[in-house]
Formats: C-alpha cells, sequence, structure tokens
C-alpha cells in the first residue's frame, strides 16, 4: 500500500493531511524519514509519525447519538444527513449507518465498514432485538400490549410478537418502551398507528448489544469499546475464525 493511503487510513486524515505530514518530514518508515506519499510499504515495514507506531485500522466501529432533522443515507444532494456529524475520512472510508432511523427518530445508529458483521446485524433471519422509547397519542392500555406480544397485523405484513411496556398513560398521551425484532421501514409508527396511536417522538435505546450510553448527547458519536465490539460480533454469529480481526 502506498505511504499516504496507509496514513490517511490509520487516522482521520485526508489524504492531502497526509501529504503535509510527508511534506514536514514527522513521517519514518523502519526508522529512516520518508517524504514521498508514493513510496511503497511492505507488510511489515513500521510506519512512525512524530516518534509514536502507527497502526493501519481497516475496520471502524462507531455509535452515534443521532439527533432528529438528519436522514439516516450515506448522501442525499437536498437533505443534510448523519454523515455529516462524523469525521469527513468516514464517507471516504465508506464508514456507513448500519440500517436506518427515520429523520424525526433520536437515539442509537451504528456505523461500520465491516460489511460483513452490518450484513448479519440486518439480515432478517437473525432477528437482533432494538429497544425504543415512544411518545403516543392516546392512552395506552394492557389491550394495546396484548396486541405487540400476539404479533399486529399491518398491510402487508404480519409483525412478530414485539413487547411492549407502558411507561405512563395519560388521557391525551403515553409513554412506552418498545422491544422488536425486526427492522421494516417505519415499523414502530406503524404498529401502533394500527392500533390507533400516532408516534409523536421515537428514540432508540438499544440495538442488539449496543446501549446508547448516558453520556453521549444528541449529535456526539464515539468508537464502539472492546467488550462492544465481541459482544455485537457474538451476537452476529461471527465465530473466531471469520472475524475481521484488524479493526
Ligand atoms: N420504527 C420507526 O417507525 N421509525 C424508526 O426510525 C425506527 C423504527
Amino acid at each position: 500500500m502506498r505511504l499516504d493511503r496507509y496514513l490517511a487510513q490509520s487516522g482521520e486524515r485526508t489524504r492531502s493531511e497526509a501529504a503535509r505530514l510527508l511534506r514536514s518530514g514527522a513521517v519514518r518508515v523502519n526508522g529512516e524519514p520518508v517524504r514521498d506519499g508514493g513510496f511503497h510499504l511492505k507488510p511489515d515495514d513500521r510506519v512512525e509519525l512524530m516518534g509514536q507506531a502507527v497502526e493501519e485500522k481497516r475496520y471502524q466501529y462507531l455509535m452515534l447519538h443521532k439527533p432528529a432533522g438528519l436522514l439516516t443515507a450515506a448522501r442525499d444532494s437536498r437533505a443534510p444527513t448523519v454523515m455529516q456529524l462524523l469525521p469527513e475520512s468516514c464517507a471516504r472510508r465508506k464508514v456507513l449507518p448500519v440500517g436506518r432511523l427515520d429523520k424525526d427518530t433520536t437515539g442509537l445508529l451504528l456505523f461500520t465498514n465491516d460489511g460483513e458483521l452490518a450484513h448479519r446485524l440486518l439480515s432478517p433471519k437473525r432477528h437482533v432485538w432494538k429497544t425504543y422509547e415512544a411518545t403516543v397519542t392516546g392512552r395506552l392500555t394492557a389491550a394495546d400490549e396484548e396486541a405487540f406480544a400476539r404479533g399486529i397485523t399491518l398491510s402487508d405484513f404480519t409483525a412478530l410478537p414485539a413487547r411492549m411496556e407502558i411507561l405512563s398513560a395519560g388521557e391525551d398521551e403515553s409513554r412506552a418502551r418498545v422491544q422488536v425484532r425486526e427492522g421494516k421501514f417505519h415499523q414502530i409508527k406503524r404498529m401502533f398507528g394500527a392500533l390507533g396511536h400516532e408516534v409523536t417522538a421515537l428514540s432508540r435505546l438499544t440495538f442488539g448489544a449496543l446501549r446508547l450510553p448516558a453520556e453521549l448527547p444528541p449529535g456526539q458519536y464515539r468508537e464502539l469499546t472492546e467488550e462492544e465490539l465481541s459482544a455485537l460480533r457474538e451476537e452476529a454469529g461471527l465465530t473466531e475464525s471469520e472475524r475481521n480481526e484488524d479493526a
């Protein structure tokens, strides 16, 4: 791999930032200063930036606390997307959302360029649990909870049995925690809609083994911890030998 590409991929920097670092003489390969971005690295070459070893990170795993108002899309010509909250290098490296949240939905959104993991987490066969908190119009009742548990029939499919727990119930507005194993378009809104309740606010709290940390404010992201990543991989049924270990 070219040295400038390696430097760009290993950190959150563009090729031109990498070129600037190279020109400044801050980069050494096997102890020797190298200023040429076109320098070809061999597998065992040791790259240092200002005396610190640089490791290539091929796969990235990020969680974002999505705020309302952004589209979940890699790009859109008319509307702002979640990508604008992540470093510019993410789009270039195809670190993309795993699944989607509606524009007005907030909460936990996973991003990765590990296609195998993303594919498995989204696979309808795998039924990864997701938890949401919803505010809805009208009074939720035990009959609504039972309807979720049975599986609500929509115009084009019957949802798998889900869990709905009422957090508060008022005449005009109620709040509930919902757990579903599917991720169909507008699924939560449609399930409540079928029972006569309009969702006025929706936030995702968990995605499989991942939980939105209380200390991650809307609009902020962070890398997954090792523990979070191994729990997700386990959930995705990735055996040791199948895992992309060079994260
Ligand atoms: N269900 C919905 O209706 N919307 C979302 O954004 C996620 C789940």
